[in-house]
């Protein structure tokens, strides 16, 4: 077959001879520049897979005359995709091309936010900036964005759905809010455990001085204002809730009002949907402890980047305890605070405890502690009048492990 007959596509691929001891590749992929390919060479060694040797990049004309020469070289393309060396090939080609890959989209997100307006930047990414209002959240400073949390920043400007599943108090609703104060969005939250309706969620029909008005429920107005809507606990949410908010969770999902003659709500651009659960998902294991909850099915769960967010480590948590508490909280006092959060945390996870040990009940207490000059007294209403008298009597012990009354 004579190379210039063959399409562009036919071009694309992985040409091989044997050689003594394995096989030597040469591997044809499109360029980043157009009507260019990308040329690598190795060599497999029996089962040592070798590293890509050359790499070069060169335009059709080229491309033709290398094949010609490689095909009186012995080299033949292949195109069974199950074949073992071919694999092998692939199998090495594939993280630097991924990587690549990355970096071109990393290339063009930058060139995209250096055309946008206003951004701030937190952790490794660049938020867009909303408008200030009555509805933004206020900065907390001594709020820690862990490493962790950058691809959650990132999935928020990209405009995904994105929901956080972990324990109670380990930081779901804050971390989209301290997102939203510093970037300053206004927040609607929506608890799905309680009392909130379709009617609340999507909105209702009522008269007022005769007239027959509409109400918009926080999600039509989240849509319309541009503003960001958590729905708290979603797995205790009715099914004619979660309906209304399937329609939604395509990035650009419009709403229909059907019970206002099918008007439809596009997404304001700003707007941005989360939800957060305890026991979804990688939580399902601890459902027991959260009663009521529902499972929700894996097609709802796939329109959602679901995260698992952990509570704070000890070292990240004594650095939230100092930053809050500063300067009374020392850096030994919070470590020794945290080490309690810790093991009764690990207490919770073996059943032995029932009651979660969130960093909110850590501050509080670390607060009172503050004020009291008393670790104990301070925890009556922090902790202890909060669980059962058996899991006061194990968090008492654990306090204690890492206490010594005073002298
Ligand atoms: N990264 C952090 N930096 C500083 N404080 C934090 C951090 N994460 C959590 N906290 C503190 O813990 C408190 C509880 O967090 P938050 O309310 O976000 O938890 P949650 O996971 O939403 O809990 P729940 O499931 O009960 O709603 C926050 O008010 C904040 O004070
Ligand atoms: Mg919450």
């Amino acid at each position: 077959m004579n190379a210039p007959e063959l399409t562009e596509d036919e071009y694309l691929g992985l040409y091989q001879r044997a050689t003594e001891n394995g096989a030597e590749w040469w591997r044809v992929s499109v360029a980043d520049r157009p009507e260019n390919y990308r040329l690598e060479h190795g060599t497999d060694h029996g089962d040592r897979t070798g590293a890509v040797d050359i790499d070069l990049v060169v335009d059709a004309e080229n491309l033709r005359a290398k094949l010609k020469k490689w095909r009186r070289e012995g080299f033949a393309i292949d195109t069974d995709n199950v074949d073992a060396e071919h694999d092998t090939a692939e199998r090495i080609a594939f993280m630097p091309a991924l990587r690549r890959a990355a970096a071109l989209t990393a290339a063009a997100k930058q060139r995209h936010m250096e055309g946008a307006a206003e951004s701030v930047r937190i952790g490794h990414v660049d938020v867009p900036c909303g408008m200030d209002s009555p509805l933004v959240p206020r900065i907390n400073p001594a709020y820690l964005f862990s490493e962790r949390f950058n691809d959650i920043v990132e999935d928020i400007v990209e405009n995904r759905r994105v929901m956080l599943i972990g324990h109670t108090g380990a930081g779901k609703t804050s971390l989209i809010e301290q997102v939203a104060a510093r970037a300053r969005h206004g927040v609607l939250r929506s608890n799905m455990n309680g009392q909130t309706t379709v009617g609340d969620f999507v909105g209702f029909w009522t008269v007022k001085g005769g007239e027959t008005l509409w109400v918009d429920g926080v999600l039509p107005t989240a849509m319309r204002e541009g503003l960001w809507l958590i729905v708290d606990e979603i797995d205790f949410a009715e099914p004619s809730i979660l309906a209304a908010l399937t329609a939604v969770l395509e990035p650009h999902g419009r709403l229909v009002l059907k019970e206002k003659g099918n008007e439809i709500v596009a997404p304001h651009p700003a707007f941005r949907l989360f939800a957060t659960a305890n026991a979804v998902g990688a939580m399902s294991q601890f459902r027991h402890l959260y009663q009521g909850a529902n499972l929700m099915n894996e097609a709802f769960l796939d329109r959602w980047r679901v995260y698992l967010l952990d509570y704070l480590s000890p070292a990240e948590e004594a650095d939230v305890l100092i930053r809050t508490l500063a300067p009374q909280m020392t850096r030994s006092l919070a470590v020794t605070l945290a080490a309690i959060a810790a093991d009764c945390r690990a207490a919770f996870a073996r059943e032995d405890l029932s009651s979660a040990f969130s960093t909110r009940r850590l501050l509080d207490w670390a607060e009172l502690m503050l004020r009291t000059g008393d670790p104990e007294r301070a925890a009556g209403p922090a902790i202890y009048a909060k669980v059962s008298p058996e899991d006061a009597a194990l968090i008492r012990g654990i306090i204690r492990h890492h206490i010594a009354p005073a002298a």
